[in-house]
């Protein structure tokens, strides 16, 4: 079941530069952890009960620095929390949605997630997350 937004993914050159933005704003940086088979170095951003996620790529093969090259800078995916991605995953596959991964995978925090498309769902990429007891 889906429960909230968890946070939203925004593509960004440098964690560095981009991070001032948002502590400009008084949030915080509350961790930066390097998700090696993403290729990407990620930021989360404490925003009250949501997160903000900068993502800095950390290869040219990166699907963040292809999103970069293509795109600039700016939104990237909207990421919604849910309490079984095996079920999402499941159902959004048996109703035709194209997902991105085999299976839900590890990704930051050591979540479970999987992907939707964007051309499934009329332009925004979706993160399904599964926090578990994390
Ligand atoms: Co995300």
């Amino acid at each position: 079941m889906i429960e909230r937004i968890d946070h939203i993914g925004i593509a960004v050159p440098s964690i560095e530069e981009a991070r001032k933005t948002w502590e400009a704003l008084g949030l915080t940086v509350e961790a930066v952890e390097e998700v090696p088979q993403e290729k990407v170095r990620v930021a989360m951003i404490r925003c009250g009960d949501s997160r903000i996620e900068l993502l800095e790529p950390t290869a040219d093969d990166s699907p963040v620095a292809k999103f970069l090259a293509s795109r600039g800078p700016g939104m990237h995916h909207l990421c919604l929390a849910t309490s079984d991605v095996e079920g999402d995953d499941r159902r959004l596959r048996d109703e035709g949605y194209r997902v991105l991964r085999d299976e839900p995978t590890r990704g930051a925090g050591g979540h479970r997630v999987q992907f939707v498309h964007p051309k499934s769902t009329g332009g925004v990429l979706l993160e399904l997350s599964e926090h578990g007891d994390g």
